[in-house]
């Protein structure tokens, strides 16, 4: 898609706010990489690697991982040659210190944000897609047993992986993140609202819809 590139985009939003779900079609349309911290972390976790042995214990308790890690993270990331020409963030940055520090690797690069989205979602409809929510243990992609059921129960419809349940999507680690989560999504939305990328979505209408707006957002990013 000509001159869509250069988009560097933020999705915020608490968790079951449908980040991944719109991300994976947006960055599929865009061709732009997907970064997405939490997936990052389940990676490492699942492999057992050093990031991964760190990492563990904020996962699976839903607690956020620290910054100085997270960050370490995604400038790393974001110096591979695949985000030169744009990217996603989903679910990065996720506190103030994480976004001051986001603004100055992107100033130095040269590539500020685009835009950020903010997808809002109330409190109970978000416990009902967490409570719901089934993914691929193959591909990561991300099911609903009601609102976005795979074509073949417990199967993945892109790669065929089996569909499981995040271990953070026990009751108890769900409110551990709406949580950890709340205030700090508040600042972030003021912190981008002050410099004029905010761009609220009403993240609870149908899956689909929630794409349409997204991608009328994204339109004002095709320079
Ligand atoms: P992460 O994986 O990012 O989890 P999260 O923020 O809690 O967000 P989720 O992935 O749960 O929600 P989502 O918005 O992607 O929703 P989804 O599209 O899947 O982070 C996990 C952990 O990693 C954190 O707790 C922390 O420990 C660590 N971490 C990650 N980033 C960090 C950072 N920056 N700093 C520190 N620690 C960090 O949708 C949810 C469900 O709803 C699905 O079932 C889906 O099918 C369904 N659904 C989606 N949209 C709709 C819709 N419109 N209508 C109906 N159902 C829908
Ligand atoms: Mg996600």
């Amino acid at each position: 898609m000509k001159g869509l590139c250069s988009m560097r985009v933020i999705f915020l939003g608490l968790p079951g706010a449908g980040k991944g779900t719109q991300a994976a079609a947006i960055t599929e349309d865009f061709k732009i990489p997907h970064i997405a911290t939490g997936d990052m972390f389940r990676a490492a976790s699942a492999a057992n690697t050093a990031l991964g042995e760190q990492v563990r214990k904020y996962l699976e308790s839903g607690l956020l991982v620290p910054d100085d890690v997270t960050i370490s993270v995604v400038k790393a990331r974001l110096q591979q040659a695949d985000a030169a020409s744009g990217f996603l963030l989903d679910g990065f940055p996720r506190t103030k210190p994480q976004a001051q520090t986001l603004d100055e690797i992107l100033s130095e690069l040269g590539r500020p944000v685009t835009q950020v989205l903010y997808l809002e979602v109330r409190r109970d409809e978000l416990l009902r897609r967490l409570t719901g929510r089934r993914v691929c243990s193959g591909c990561g992609a991300s099911y609903h047993v009601v609102f976005n059921p795979p074509r073949l129960e417990g199967v993945c419809d892109r790669c065929g992986g089996p569909l499981t349940q995040r271990k953070d999507d026990q009751p108890e680690a769900v409110a551990v993140r709406l949580k950890e989560n709340f205030e700090r999504t508040q600042d972030l939305v003021k912190f981008y609202e002050g410099k004029g990328l905010l761009i609220r979505i009403d993240g609870e209408q149908p899956i689909g819809h929630v794409y349409d707006a997204i991608r009328q957002a994204l339109r004002g990013a095709s320079v």
